[in-house]
């Protein structure tokens, strides 16, 4: 059976139970430098967990984009993937348990008509902080549930996210399904993998603090999350979640531009589905990411380069336009619910090329010299040096070099690879600064000196619109700087004028741009503005800008603000309630 919709048969069946669905936020967290994207349907309405009233209101659903890259490697079996879309229903401090569970219940059972007997759940067990969660389990039974299909667990399987993790958190109880054709055994165990978690219902009620504490949350909230690919697979009757519906057309596409079948040539075809999937809904976000060597961008070259491999290892001609093809593919399929790819369309195939381009120049030559390099290994293990050069000269990422090792069963002193990374990056980014005092233009300048703009800004908002204008987030490109922070108002002609006078004012009055290391303590003592103080390390870079500005940073900056161009203010908005989004950009 082909499913069709689920996500609007999911949707509205919440609606029909007083929810609103809310829009997917961007797979780029736009506010939470903390993580690189998304990886569940809560994340996004963290503050609203925490007790901020929503604007639509105390019943909430959609669906969202998520990424979880853990396990990129991985990705080329029946069940990974990076990139995800999540189903989820919430509860701001509105109903609880009983609704919660009847309705996920009513859901499964009614409109995806799946068999009762197919059905078992988890609860949770109890421990120090959380008694043995009795009232859902009951609810189960009296659905019809049997106790032989109620399982209590432990935190490691039935608290989410898990109790490491600070944030909103709390007991879960999770949904089973039966796949397959075997006998479906009267009691159920949560080890047998025919077995398969569905849906997970957390009962949000505590906030884990950064002190280790658990305390109260104001409201009890409910999050649940129901990942759209493995229900798919699970109604369709089918166990590689890859021939599932969702993606038997990308397969296809494959198929076509490789001109062979899926029957033997799997995990290639696998790994070329997500992670162009993945690549698209990337580049499509509006954070602009392009690929790069850090955080996201990282991610990105990642998955670009390795479905690049894969493609060769099918003798795809990878100076056609495959990606294009596969890409377009992708975008078709999904741009009803995600409009932003056909809106950036031409900025995801742009991407895809460029990055494509790129890595084919070297790709053949890097094979090449791996090769040279492998015979020559005698004790089972690839040096640093040769690792580092096959990033450096041919562009290889280690994590691909590692795999590359590994098929031949060969390790990589990843360890050693990583400190020469980083001594590389301290040189080059020092390089970047000579080339800078020098005044050539190079890659990094301009980014640079929106870098040390970004702090001017935040010290001149301080300044013109109140001591509690704070950083919520910042993002750079050659092009502009894109600075969020928190404030109650939309900003004044008056105030963004001010603001951009200020700014332009320190710019001319040449203030030197100084960097100290210090204790974290000391660094919080002497005002020093940052964001997540507890992402830091114990020591600290503090850049600091004549008297008007003091920041935690790791830089880089110019040494003076004379080195500015001025800025002017191209946009004022808001971002969410209680923030605010500032774009400005440098005019000559
Ligand atoms: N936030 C929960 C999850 O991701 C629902 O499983």
């Amino acid at each position: 059976m082909k499913v069709d919709n689920l996500r609007d048969k999911y949707i509205e069946f919440f609606e029909s139970k007083g929810h609103r669905q809310i829009p997917s936020a961007p797979v780029v967290p736009e506010n939470d430098p903390s993580v690189l994207f998304n990886t569940a349907g809560m994340q996004p309405l963290v503050p609203y967990l925490m007790g901020q009233p929503h604007p639509y209101g105390t019943r909430l659903c959609d669906y969202q984009k998520c990424m979880r890259t853990n396990d990129l490697d991985e990705v080329g079996d029946t069940t990974h993937h990076t990139f995800f879309e999540m189903l989820g229903n919430w509860s701001l401090g509105d109903y609880f348990k009983q609704e919660s569970i009847s309705w996920s219940f009513e859901l499964l059972t009614k409109i995806f008509e799946i068999p009762i007997e197919r059905l078992a759940v988890t609860v949770f067990r109890g421990n120090d902080i959380v008694s043995a969660d009795d009232e859902s389990a009951n609810i189960w039974r009296n659905l019809g549930i049997s106790d032989k299909r109620i399982k209590f667990l432990g935190e490691d399987d039935n608290w989410w996210p898990n109790m490491e993790l600070t944030g909103p958190c709390g007991p879960d109880t999770e949904i089973f399904y039966f796949r397959g054709n075997d006998e479906i055994p009267e009691e159920f165990d949560p080890e047998d993998e025919r077995w398969v978690e569905i849906w997970n219902n957390v009962f949000m009620q505590y906030n884990h603090n950064e002190d280790g504490t658990f305390s109260e949350l104001p409201k009890k909230n409910v999050d649940t999350g129901m990942g759209l690919e493995r229900i798919t697979a699970v109604l369709e009757g089918v166990t590689d979640n890859y021939a599932s519906s969702i993606w038997t057309d990308v397969i296809k596409k494959i198929e076509e531009v490789s001109k062979l079948t899926y029957e033997g040539n799997q995990k290639a075809m696998r790994i070329i589905a997500d992670h162009i999937r993945s690549a698209v809904f990337i580049s499509a976000d509006p954070a602009g990411i392009k690929p790069s060597n850090t955080d996201q961008g990282y991610i990105l070259r990642r998955l670009i380069r390795r479905a690049i491999r894969y493609a060769k290892k099918l003798n795809i001609d990878i100076n056609s336009n495959w990606e294009e093809q596969i890409a377009i593919n992708i975008i078709e399929k999904y741009e009803k619910y995600y409009p932003e790819l056909s809106q950036n369309r031409s900025v995801v195939l742009e991407v895809l090329k460029t990055e494509k381009v790129k890595f084919n120049r070297t790709l053949e030559k890097g094979l090449k010299e791996f090769e040279k390099m492998i015979a020559k290994v005698e004790d089972g293990k690839l040096d640093k040096d040769h690792a580092f050069r096959l990033y450096d000269t041919f562009g290889f990422p280690i994590e691909l070099t590692v795999e590359l090792a590994n098929e031949l069963g060969i390790k990589v002193d990843e360890e050693g690879f990583k400190e020469k990374f980083k001594v590389h990056q301290e040189i080059s980014r020092a390089g970047a600064k000579e080339k800078f005092k020098g005044g050539l233009a190079s890659t990094g300048e301009t980014e640079t000196m929106y870098h040390t703009a970004t702090h001017l800004l935040n010290a001149a908002l301080k300044v013109i619109v109140g001591s509690d204008v704070h950083q919520r987030g910042s993002n750079i490109t050659t092009e502009r700087m894109r600075f969020d922070f928190s404030c109650d108002h939309k900003l004044t002609d008056e105030e963004k004028q001010k603001t951009e006078e200020l700014v332009n004012k320190w710019i001319d009055l040449g203030l030197a741009v100084d960097k100290k290391e210090m204790r974290k303590e000391e660094a919080i003592e002497s005002g020093a503005e940052c964001m997540f103080i507890e992402k830091y390390p114990d020591m600290v870079t503090v850049y600091t800008i004549g008297n008007v500005s003091a920041e935690l940073c790791g830089g880089p900056h110019v040494e003076n603000t004379n080195k500015l161009k001025h800025i002017k203010i191209k946009k004022e908005e808001a971002v969410s309630s209680g923030i605010r989004r500032i774009k400005a950009v440098f005019v000559d």
